[in-house]
């Protein structure tokens, strides 16, 4: 359902979530529609999910529309970054996130470098640094940076360019914090641990090795990101900000 989010004084508030159909976004997705508030959810190849996740938004109190985009792609960033310029958004939560390739960090090319960069990090510095100035024009926004476990670890030797591109995501963080600590724009960073999504199914490792690293031994579920991601990207929040909260089982 497509709305006007820009002049309608009287909406509800609105989130922009990427990578939202899919594992920790669209529970993410789920929990900001369950709690009232509008949705954009970015997607890029994860199409054959929407019948399930529309008929759960479908079913709350909620408006949402879907926007497709690769973020690899320039092209198709100028072009979502465009759109989102139209549209009046209280709160980002930037989780689309991919490691493209799994090779030993002596393999990676520069093209595996950049896409995952592409990904990781230059979208949300692009499409998020632009939300962030209409925010503190508005003086209200909230920002949530899905990090990785791997930022505080660097990532396994066949996950170099994810771990480092994961760092400059919370750099980003950091950033946009304190600038907008003046006008009421709260930036936090998750870090996810290992967290049962197709991730792993994507890029596959031996999980019961790495389960047995976790001191709780087990992995976590999206929601267990989705409720804090709520938490630190809505009204709830009004004292939490360049932080780095991690979600990891005692990682
Ligand atoms: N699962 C874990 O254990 C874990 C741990 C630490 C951090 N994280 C982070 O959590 C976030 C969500 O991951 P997940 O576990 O929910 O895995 P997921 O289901 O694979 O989700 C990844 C999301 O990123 C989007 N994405 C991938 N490549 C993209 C591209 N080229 N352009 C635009 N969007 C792209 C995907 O969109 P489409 O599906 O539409 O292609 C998908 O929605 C990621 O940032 C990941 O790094 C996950």
């Amino acid at each position: 359902m497509v709305w006007d989010t820009m002049n309608d004084p009287g909406l509800k508030r609105t989130v922009f979530i990427t990578g939202a159909t899919s594992g920790i976004g669209s529970a993410v997705a789920l929990k900001f529609a369950a709690e009232g508030w509008n949705i954009i959810l970015h997607f890029n190849s994860s199409g054959p999910q929407f019948g399930e996740l529309k008929r759960k938004l479908s079913g709350l109190n909620t408006q949402f529309q879907f926007l497709k985009a690769d973020f690899s792609s320039r092209s198709q960033l100028r072009t979502l970054s465009a759109k989102l310029d139209t549209l009046r958004i209280d709160s980002v939560v930037n989780n689309a996130g991919t490691c493209m390739v799994s090779k030993h960090f002596s393999e990676l090319t520069l093209k595996d470098m950049n896409d995952t960069f592409m990904v990781n990090s230059f979208a949300p510095m692009l499409l998020t640094s632009r939300i962030f100035m209409l925010m503190k024009e508005r003086r209200f926004g909230r920002i949530v940076n899905i990090s990785s476990i791997a930022a505080k670890y660097g990532g396994s030797s066949f996950s170099m360019h994810y771990g480092c591109s994961k760092r400059a995501l919370e750099g980003l963080t950091r950033t946009l914090a304190r600038e907008g600590a003046e006008c009421n724009v709260l930036v936090n960073t998750i870090r996810p641990g290992v967290i049962d999504t197709a991730f792993h199914r994507k890029f596959p490792k031996d999980l019961t090795k790495r389960i047995a690293m976790i001191p709780l031994r087990k992995m976590g579920v999206p929601g267990d990101i989705a409720d804090i991601a709520y938490y630190l990207g809505s009204d709830k929040n009004s004292f939490i900000t360049n932080e780095t909260i991690a979600i990891s089982g005692g990682e």
